[in-house]
């Protein structure tokens, strides 16, 4: 039988461990139960028992568990660890790797894959210091479902912080029993595991394109490649076998990647379309959106009395679309960028639903942001659930962020490797 700890954290939402519970027992899974002090504010140690038919643990300092059944063996008998509700102060708690009760303890211990459901008001989960604690834990290797959004247990509060609902929580702890026992079955270990990208493969572009005037001009423009190239060596350091297609950029190839290099938005688009399949493609490169119809194929010659040529030019292939809108053999999962000087996230809004992307990443290239050739970047995150709004990170992280949260929608829609 497979076997899960459940953490249960002192929220208004630990009542509905008692049917989570409930679920996970009619599906032959086996709970052991580990409530706060604050859960039991909640939820009686009597009821969450009678519904797991086993023990239920509190105490880090019962002797008699630390004999028999301590936190250490809690873990090693388990084959997942589940925290739900998780509070704001448990995420704090367990970013900053504190084991002074139970729950703490054992998930400090523990060396199995861990699952988070956050549960809180929208404002303490919108609040810097959760967000901080999150991208730490994210970083650390544990996965998240939720919070959703809708109304709060406060009346007249809505917004985002709601456990994630019994079914969809079911659903991602039998997927994860399944990735366990996959990682164990094949000798790899819970690191392996960690690299929720191996057997996946990411396309990524980055840098500018560079469209020809004559063989010595051209339309460019200012971006970098560094929030690109950072996604790629994300992907990659989730396991992902890697596609890079930079644009000229003044970067080194990251480690561990295959890197193509191209000039044009043309080349770029073949060299796209050769590569796949992928099963995640991130498109972050600024494609010019025109080129020169003719480019002269000697250098134009400036010469007195004469008037500066007139440049005509026609539109570049729409690498984002042409992809996303790929059949058969699209990606399962499509991200653009969307770099804008004013209505961001309007735009980025548009955008997604006009190229038939998954997710738009979009930010403000505006020039007082300094995001081009920056290491920092604010974006916002534009999915078929709405917008997320992240705060300042560096572009390393935006990537990390962004490869863990790409990696856990492959794995919460089942696709399989
Ligand atoms: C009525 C009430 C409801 C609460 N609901 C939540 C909640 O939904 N989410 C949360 O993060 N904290 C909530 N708290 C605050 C936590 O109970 C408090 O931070 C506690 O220290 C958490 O302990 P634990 O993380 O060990 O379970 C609530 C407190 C009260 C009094």
């Amino acid at each position: 039988m497979k076997r899960i700890v459940l953490i249960i954290g002192g929220g208004i939402a630990a009542y509905k461990c008692l049917d989570l519970i409930r679920r996970l027992r009619e599906r032959g899974i086996g709970v052991r139960a580990v409530l706060t002090r604050a859960a039991q504010e909640f939820v009686t140690p009597l009821s969450v028992g009678a519904l797991t038919n086993d023990r239920v643990f509190t105490d880090l300092f019962d002797l008699d568990d630390e004999r028999e059944i301590g936190h250490v063996r809690l873990s090693r008998e388990a084959d997942l660890i589940v925290v739900a509700p998780a509070t704001a102060d448990l995420l704090a708690r367990m970013a900053q790797g504190h084991a002074n009760d139970l729950a703490t303890a054992v998930l400090l211990a523990t060396d199995k894959l861990v699952l988070v459901a956050p549960a809180m008001n929208p404002r303490m989960w919108h609040h810097p210091a959760t967000r901080r604690n999150v991208r730490q834990l994210e970083a650390d290797g544990i996965q998240f479902i939720g919070p959703e959004a809708g109304e709060m247990a406060e009346r007249g509060e809505a917004g985002v912080g709601r456990l994630s609902e019994v079914p969809k929580l079911v659903e991602r702890i039998e997927a994860m029993l399944e990735t366990a026992e996959r990682a164990s079955s094949s000798g790899s270990s819970k690191r392996a595991a960690q690299k929720p990208l191996s057997g996946r493969h990411v396309l990524v572009t980055s840098g500018p394109t560079h469209e020809a005037i004559d063989p010595v001009r051209f339309i460019g423009n200012r971006s970098s490649g560094k929030q690109g190239h950072a996604i790629a060596a994300a992907a990659a350091a989730l396991g992902a076998r890697v596609t890079l297609i930079s644009g000229p950029v003044a970067l080194p190839d990251p480690d561990g990647v295959e890197v193509r290099h191209v000039v044009t938005a043309q080349e770029m688009l073949e060299a796209v379309q050769q590569t796949i399949p992928a099963d995640i493609a991130v498109f972050a490169a600024a494609v010019a959106d025109w080129r020169v119809a003719s480019p002269g194929t000697g250098k134009i010659k400036k010469s007195a009395g004469t008037s500066a040529p007139k440049l005509e030019l026609v539109e570049n292939p729409d690498i984002l679309k042409t992809v996303a809108k790929r059949a058969p053999s699209r990606p399962a999962l499509v991200i653009g960028f969307a770099a804008e000087t004013d209505a961001v996230v309007e735009h980025a809004v548009e955008k997604r639903k006009t190229k038939g992307a998954d997710w738009i990443v979009a930010n403000d290239v505006s020039s007082a942001r300094g995001v081009f050739g920056g290491d920092a970047n604010s974006v916002h995150l534009v999915t078929a659930a709405g917008v997320e709004s992240w705060p300042p990170m560096s572009k390393v992280e935006v990537a990390e962020a962004l490869m863990v949260r790409a990696a856990q929608h492959l794995l919460s829609s089942q696709i399989a490797v």
